[in-house]
């Protein structure tokens, strides 16, 4: 079939398996290009390593430093006639390149709140693997169902206290309209404490760690996002700030358990805002995003996921030297985001943008370049116009 976009607000419903293979290979080379993560990982369980953050994560593990890695996510299978979602391409693509470095590499779709995922891995790491040196917490989901009450917790973009009013884009219309978010209630803030705070990471922590499977000195990050405080109220002070600061506790309650564990260490990475499906669907976030690559194109530091993991990896976490991190024992690899002529030229383009300056004052045509490339589309060398097979197994 001929595969093409179909965007429905903020989601695309097909996905083009070669496209996603192409971009999947672009981030293989990057890693390649910068050259070895010296002293990097050796072997990596990834959760959330479909797409994003985690996938970044997972190339960079395996084609920086030859790491074995697993992956768990959760990915709509493709069917006959019916395209998969992105991750699950990616996850094809990269298997395949993996396995061509001779480099083991293992998936698990389903659901990582669940128990008997958490099983399976651990059963596969004991059989194939053995203890590992990173876990990469990079889960973004809508909803968790708790695994020991059986309650299904949804997560909410929403401020916390007062209504939030601001501007936002309706980035496939490139309408800008004003937008008012009523707060959350306190089921909302707890729900969505559940599924993005760190209660779940700690599951994975403390049933690797009663397994034997983390390895002397290892590591553990999760991922978290700060930003300007024009996004204050819906992000860093919201629903989701708030279950990121459980997070932040998880990450010191793992740090402490690794450390009694042989001198390892678990600490948050403040990642910059990218385009990615998670981030799409935040209220007033891809009017902020759009503005910020114009502006960091233009000063030659714009960064996507994998120039952020890289860095990461290379800078910071195997560095040969302490992680640097922030007054709250944060690692920060979103400073150059938040550099004060970045974020001061942020300032003063935000009040101008109408829906008629759009294309102008922001990056809103590379936005949208970007979200079609998240699910395979608009890469060069691949034909959009031939027939493709959409149902692709995983083996
Ligand atoms: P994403 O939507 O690209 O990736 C989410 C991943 O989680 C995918 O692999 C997906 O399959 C997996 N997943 C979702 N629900 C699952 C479940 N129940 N079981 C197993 N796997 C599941 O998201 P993105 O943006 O890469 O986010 C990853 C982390 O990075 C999040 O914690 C997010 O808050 C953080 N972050 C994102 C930023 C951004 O601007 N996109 C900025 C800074 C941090």
């Amino acid at each position: 079939m001929v595969i093409k976009p179909k965007v429905r607000g903020f989601v695309c419903v097909t996905a083009h398996p070669g496209g996603c293979a192409a971009q999947v290979q672009e981030q293989i080379d990057y890693v390649k290009a910068k050259g070895p993560v010296k002293d990097g990982p050796r072997k990596v369980l990834v959760i959330g390593a479909s797409t994003g953050y985690g996938l970044a994560s997972r190339i960079t593990s395996a084609f920086g430093s030859g790491a074995a890695t697993v992956g768990v996510f959760y990915e709509r299978p493709s069917e006959e006639g019916r395209t998969a979602t992105p991750g699950w391409y990616n996850t094809i693509a990269f298997t395949r390149a993996a396995k061509a470095a001779g480099l083991y590499a293992r998936n698990f779709n389903g659901d990582a709140f669940s128990d008997p995922i958490k099983q399976e891995v651990i059963a596969a790491l004991k059989a194939d693997v053995g203890p590992v040196d990173l876990v990469v917490y990079s889960l973004a989901s809508p909803r968790r169902t708790h695994p020991t009450t059986g309650v299904v917790h949804k997560s909410v973009l929403k401020p916390v206290g007062t209504s939030y009013t601001n501007k936002t884009v309706d980035t496939d219309k490139g309408i800008v309209s004003e937008v008012t978010i009523e707060p959350a209630n306190e089921a909302e803030i707890a729900d969505t404490s559940a599924v993005m705070g760190g209660d779940d990471w700690e599951m994975w922590m403390n049933a690797l760690n009663d397994a034997g499977l983390i390895a002397p000195g290892a590591t553990s990050v999760a991922y978290s996002y700060i930003g300007p405080e024009v996004t204050w109220p819906i992000y860093k002070n919201g629903t989701i700030g708030l279950a990121k600061n459980g997070l932040e506790r998880s990450a010191r309650k793992i740090d402490a358990m690794l450390k009694v564990n042989g001198y390892g260490r678990a600490f948050i990475s403040v990642n910059k805002a990218l385009v990615t499906q998670a981030s799409s669907a935040i209220p007033v976030v891809p009017l902020y995003i759009s503005i910020l690559y114009k502006i960091m194109k233009a000063k030659n530091t714009h960064e996507g996921c994998i120039e952020q993991i890289q860095r990461l990896f290379a800078t910071q976490m195997y560095n040969g030297s302490a992680l640097g991190f922030d007054e709250a024992g944060r690692v920060r690899i979103d400073d150059w985001e938040m550099r004060p002529e970045i974020q001061t030229e942020v300032a003063k383009i935000w009040p101008q943008v109408t829906t008629e300056n759009l294309a102008t004052l922001t990056d809103i045509a590379g936005y949208r370049t970007e979200f079609l490339k998240l699910f395979g589309f608009g890469l060069p060398g691949i034909n959009y116009e031939s027939e493709v097979e959409p149902h692709v197994v995983m083996e």
